[in-house]
């Protein structure tokens, strides 16, 4: 392994969102977003757990803060609930939401950490998707426009990092295509159409905040897995290379190419799931370049050459979920099954939930995405998620964690010796928090929280094993892994 300094300047941090943590869900004003609503539906999340308490970070984020400064973190990543802020995602501001995140920001400051804001982590105001079904309807650009100048008014000041939207490619494909997320819908037309709103939301958003933060930095968190092929059959190969496009380029063209790779536009005019583009459109992406790439990894795919070389039809029925890939079935007639099929690797070891675990990937992620964009990249993301156990002196020994995070660790720094400009490194999560669909029990913090599905307790917080392990890493800026 190359070795390489981290920079003096490396924002060691951690990571958290909005709905995961605050709970408070009907306080100070705070209107209700698509989470709130969606949770209430039975069967929908495990154990019918909700995000209305979670891990009340809202009444005690000066108590989290004063962690984070223990474990001498330089930077911490968190997401504004946009109902928090504008109840109904339009009209009236709600100061005590304002109030909220600035004190948070000078908490976070006066202990020496950098805010990284996250502008949209998935919390949609419920009254935006009622009024105009949501991210299909264009209206949502100006609305959105609207709340990021808010925002940037008001901390733009105190706030270097910003991230537009988190994970577009996870929230629309479970929001509108497997229907696991709100809003809800099993449809891939429409999921296709309200990402291109978005795009258009994010790059609007964008050159909004050039213009007004003009020494800030922005740019979107994309859940980024490289995928491989299964052997080195050129039918392989060329499935690996359309997987890419169709899961990753499809998406980061865009971000900072202002353009959509045109086989994928092509497949979907042939399937009947193309969506309109204006020639506004394309100048608006054009014009519009991030200031750095958020990546979140927690892994990668593996595919084959498809099933058969079918000829596409219109889009029908989708059955297998991976949550995190876009990954395609071995059968159905989705626009995957005419480029790939998704294989497990038997080299990767998986977690308790099936993620591979596969720090090298990670190494591939970071070099693959800078050396075709040229962008320096904040990784926002990374963690494992386990079944944590506090002993009966109330210990987290979590070495699994430690060893994950240590892995892809080296493997960040290997990415640096080979060139890769990294800010910064926020792991998933600083403390333990609601996976929205898992629960409290699918825990990935540093810092335990005294609760479980049934019982919030006392919500306590104990600092696990790898709190203290990353707080000496951090200390000795990398040194030790
Ligand atoms: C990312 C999200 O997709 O993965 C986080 O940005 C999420 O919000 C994390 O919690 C882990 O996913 P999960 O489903 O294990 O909670």
């Amino acid at each position: 392994m190359m070795t390489q300094q981290f920079p003096e300047d490396f924002l060691w941090g951690a990571a958290s969102a909005a709905y995961q943590i605050e709970g408070a869900a009907t306080t100070d004003g705070k209107g209700p977003s698509i989470w709130d609503t969606f949770v209430q539906q039975p069967g929908k999340t495990k154990n019918g757990t909700t995000g209305e308490l979670a891990v009340d970070h809202y009444h005690r984020f000066h108590e989290d803060v004063a962690l984070m400064a223990q474990a001498g973190l330089k930077a911490y990543r968190f997401s504004i609930a946009w109902s928090r802020i504008l109840p109904d995602g339009e009209g009236v501001v709600n100061q005590a939401g304002i109030q909220f995140y600035s004190d948070l920001i000078d908490d976070l400051l006066q202990h020496g950490i950098q805010p990284v804001v996250t502008l949209y982590h998935w919390d949609l105001p419920q009254a935006l998707q009622d009024r105009y079904n949501g991210w299909e309807s264009r209206a949502l650009i100006p609305l959105f426009e609207r709340y990021c100048h808010i925002l940037f008014e008001a901390f733009g000041d105190r706030v270097t990092y910003w991230v537009t939207f988190n994970e577009q490619n996870v929230f629309t494909s479970l929001g509108y295509r497997w229907a696991s997320h709100p809003p809800n819908v099993s449809n891939v037309k429409r999921m296709y159409a309200a990402n291109h709103v978005i795009n258009l939301a994010n790059a609007t958003a964008i050159n909004l905040f050039h213009k007004l933060v003009p020494n800030g930095s922005i740019g979107p968190s994309f859940g980024y897995g490289y995928v491989a092929p299964e052997s080195a059959h050129p039918l392989d190969i060329l499935a690996a290379h359309d997987a890419n496009q169709l899961n990753n380029d499809w998406w980061l063209d865009v971000y900072c190419r202002g353009q959509y790779p045109q086989k994928i536009l092509t497949l979907l005019q042939q399937l009947n799931l193309a969506f309109d583009i204006t020639d506004a459109d394309q100048a608006l992406l054009k014009s519009a370049k991030p200031d750095f790439i958020g990546i979140n990894y927690y892994h990668g795919g593996t595919v084959k050459r498809p099933a058969v070389n079918q000829q596409p039809t219109a889009d029908k029925s989708f059955t297998k979920i991976d949550p995190y890939l876009m990954a395609a079935d071995t059968q159905d007639d989705s626009l995957e099954s005419h480029l790939f099929q998704s294989v497990s690797n038997p080299y990767l070891e998986k977690t308790e939930w099936g993620w591979e675990i596969d720090p090298i990937g990670f190494q591939i992620a970071l070099r693959t995405v800078y050396e075709r964009y040229q962008l320096p990249i904040f990784v926002t993301e990374n963690g494992l998620g386990a079944f944590d156990t506090l002993t009966a002196d109330r210990q987290i020994n979590d070495d699994y964690r430690i060893n994950y995070l240590n892995d892809h660790l080296l493997q960040l720094q290997a990415a640096i010796a080979a060139g890769v400009p990294v800010i910064g490194y926020c792991a998933w999560s600083f403390t333990d928090l609601l996976s929205w669909l898992n629960g409290y029990s699918k825990r990935y913090g540093f810092v335990y929280i005294d609760r479980d599905d049934h019982d919030a307790k006392q919500l306590t917080r104990i600092p696990k094993k790898s709190f203290y392990w990353y707080q000496n890493v951090i200390q000795n800026n990398g040194e030790s892994l």
